[in-house]
């Protein structure tokens, strides 16, 4: 039988990590033949409420669920691990810059990049979801040397598949009927969710669409901004939607993406479409081998350079940040 994957999970006592533990247990984010192990990391006073979320855990019988184990020390909680999901992480205060909020949060990702350097199993696959994503998983990259830099990516996947159905709405289609969607840039309000390479039923779906005043009022607006809109009406983040988000990335980073179609993810940028190398940025994406290999060769129209633009020109701002307070190269 196959050995079990080590899956650890930071801020396991969170609202995500609710949402994320039971899925990767049942067997979905590897698939139902790959057992494994999960190692919950949080802070101290997240422990006990761990302990709960584990002792539901045992109470399911998961039959891929092979052990859990529970620490509140990084170098623990990292050890021996084939997947990280970086799900915990200092949110936004009142009043808090951008500078301020980087900086809370290399106090968490500095130590855990160290850890994963130090720790992890050679073929360890990080996923940063905590927030601001993108820049986090590039502190923790910047932290673990020895590690390979594209093993560390940050989640847009929520965006594209928020993009997803709001596209399928507007043309009244199936999510099946949709492929090619990119989300690019930095997982926030600059993200730009790209419908000019999208195909719906194999035709263009900008052209399908033929709204321009629709994309850029709405379309655009709507995905960049829904999470807001969630803790408008729920009167709480989104925590399902972001952990099913987490198991698509996981899951098609391991397995492959299918042929013909493609997905969005944050990976270290080779220079690609304009984007500085080094910085973690969501591109067009497929995965072989268990590997990303960003999409080339798509032509990029003034409005999509402008937009592209933008969000980079944001992880700029914000590597430019890390690195003046020392987290990064
Ligand atoms: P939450 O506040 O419910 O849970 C966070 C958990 O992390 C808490 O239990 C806390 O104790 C723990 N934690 C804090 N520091 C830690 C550390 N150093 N080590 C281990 N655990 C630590 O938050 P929620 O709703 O689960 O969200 C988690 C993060 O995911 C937030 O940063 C949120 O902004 C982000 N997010 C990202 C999305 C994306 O699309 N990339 C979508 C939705 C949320």
């Amino acid at each position: 039988s196959t050995a079990p994957v080590n899956v650890t999970v930071t801020g396991a006592a969170g609202q995500i990590g609710y949402a994320l533990l039971f899925r990767i247990a049942s067997g979905q984010l590897l698939g139902a033949d790959t057992p494994v192990k999960l190692r919950l990391l949080e802070i101290p006073q997240g422990v006990k409420a761990a302990e709960g979320t584990a002792m539901e855990l045992d109470d399911c019988a998961f039959p891929l669920l092979r052990g859990i184990d529970i620490f509140d020390d990084p170098r623990q909680g990292f050890e021996g691990a084939n997947i990280a999901l970086l799900v915990g992480a200092r949110p936004r205060g009142k009043g808090m810059e951008r500078g301020d909020l980087l900086e809370a949060n290399g106090g968490i990702f500095k130590p855990q990049g160290e850890a994963i350097n130090a720790g992890a199993a050679d073929d360890i696959r990080v996923l940063v979801v905590g927030n601001p994503a993108n820049t986090n998983a590039l502190i923790a990259q910047n932290h673990a040397p020895d590690v390979p830099a594209e093993r560390f990516t940050a989640m847009t996947r929520l965006d594209h598949n928020r993009a997803l159905t709001q596209l399928a709405k507007k043309l009244d289609v199936s999510i099946n009927d949709i492929k090619k969607l990119t989300i690019w840039g930095n997982h926030s309000a600059t993200q730009y969710p790209d419908l000019f390479h999208a195909e719906v039923n194999g035709a263009n779906a900008a052209q399908a669409v033929n709204d321009q005043a629709w994309l850029e009022n709405d379309f655009i607006p709507t995905v960049a901004k829904r999470g807001a809109a969630i803790i408008e009406a729920r009167g709480a983040s989104s925590a399902a939607s972001a952990a099913n988000a987490a198991i698509d990335h996981v899951h098609d980073w391991v397995n492959g993406t299918p042929e013909g179609d493609w997905t969005s993810a944050a990976i270290p940028s080779d220079g690609s479409y304009g984007v500085p190398e080094g910085l973690i940025s969501s591109f067009p994406v497929v995965s072989r081998n268990g590997r990303w290999e960003i999409v080339q060769g798509l032509e990029i129209d003034e409005f999509s350079r402008s937009r592209i633009d933008a969000s980079v020109q944001e992880l700029v701002e914000e590597r430019d940040t890390v690195r003046k307070l020392g987290l990064v190269k």
